[in-house]
């Protein structure tokens, strides 16, 4: 999707982070942008930061994990801008800890968000994309945990490589439409995620041994999230599929493959 300028991006996740850097990515190209989080103070702050440089945005209070919730934020998005061309499905979250010693309220939360957020936000506004029939992109955000496992990140892997394979498969059947898929996996990038037991909901408990120190010391130093949203703006005006800013993944890529062929020798 080459010319962004004047087309609308709804954004998960887009009060911190990764989504809010895609949201600014998207702004500088004259898109108009709707955030959707369910962090409402940030929410507020994000949207005021784009529209102090000049951007047309709405912020949406949207628990992606609830699909009336997404049905609704979808609503706004076109009473403010009557369009969306864009989706980005972004939000997530990172509870961490040995799978065995997981509970099934770190389960729900997690394939709540990173999973079924995914599927609600495909669901709500897909169809609405295809139904205008001026094209559109759909980037969900999955990780480098959606090619290679990460230890103590069970089910984050878990979901993220639910995410890589759906996005494989969305792609085939949105290229009929004139819809392109972007699959994003970055490695550690420098956000809050480490710190996302604050949007758990209360009614599922604490989680385990949140926040990670592993993951606070490898996000602090990690790549800025301006990066990212630039890398995301090249691959949706490019087409690009799967969206690596990360080249050391090839690495562990390359292992798990040569790991899985040797495999299908084996008798
Ligand atoms: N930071 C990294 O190293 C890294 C690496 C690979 C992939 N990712 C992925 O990038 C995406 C963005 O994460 P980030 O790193 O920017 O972290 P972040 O915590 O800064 O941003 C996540 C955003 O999602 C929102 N959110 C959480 N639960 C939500 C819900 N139920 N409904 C709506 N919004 C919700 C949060 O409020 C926050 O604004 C996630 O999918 C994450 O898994 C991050």
């Amino acid at each position: 999707m080459e010319d962004l300028a004047g087309k609308v991006a709804f954004v998960t996740g887009g009060a911190s982070g990764i989504g809010l850097a895609m949201a600014h990515a998207f702004a500088r190209e004259g898109s108009k942008v709707v955030l959707a989080d369910i962090e409402v103070g940030p929410l507020e702050t994000a949207a005021e930061e784009l529209r102090a440089a000049g951007a047309d945005v709405i912020g949406v209070n949207c628990d992606v994990s609830d699909h009336s919730s997404v049905v609704a934020a979808a609503a706004r998005a076109v009473d403010a801008f009557g369009k969306v061309h864009v989706l980005c499905n972004n939000a997530g979250v990172a509870p961490s800890g040995a799978v065995d010693e997981t509970t099934p309220e770190d389960w729900k939360w997690c394939l709540g968000v990173n999973l079924m957020g995914v599927v609600h936000g495909i669901q709500v506004l897909v169809p609405a994309i295809k139904a205008h029939g001026e094209g559109g992109h759909v980037v969900n955000t999955a990780s480098i945990a959606g090619l290679i496992a990460l230890p103590t990140l069970g089910i984050y892997t878990a979901t993220k490589y639910a995410v890589v394979g759906l996005s494989e498969t969305l792609r085939g059947e949105l290229a009929p439409f004139g819809i392109g898929v972007s699959v994003l996996c970055p490695s550690f990038v420098k956000t809050r995620l480490h710190e996302s037991h604050r949007n758990r909901p209360a009614e599922l408990g604490p989680g385990p041994g949140e926040p990670d120190p592993f993951m606070a010391q490898m996000l602090s130093t990690a790549t800025d999230p301006q990066v990212i949203g630039e890398r995301v703006l090249r691959g949706v005006k490019r087409g690009d599929f799967y969206i690596l800013p990360h080249p050391d993944v090839k690495l562990g890529f390359n292992a798990r493959a040569n790991e899985i062929l040797a495999a299908c020798d084996l008798e």
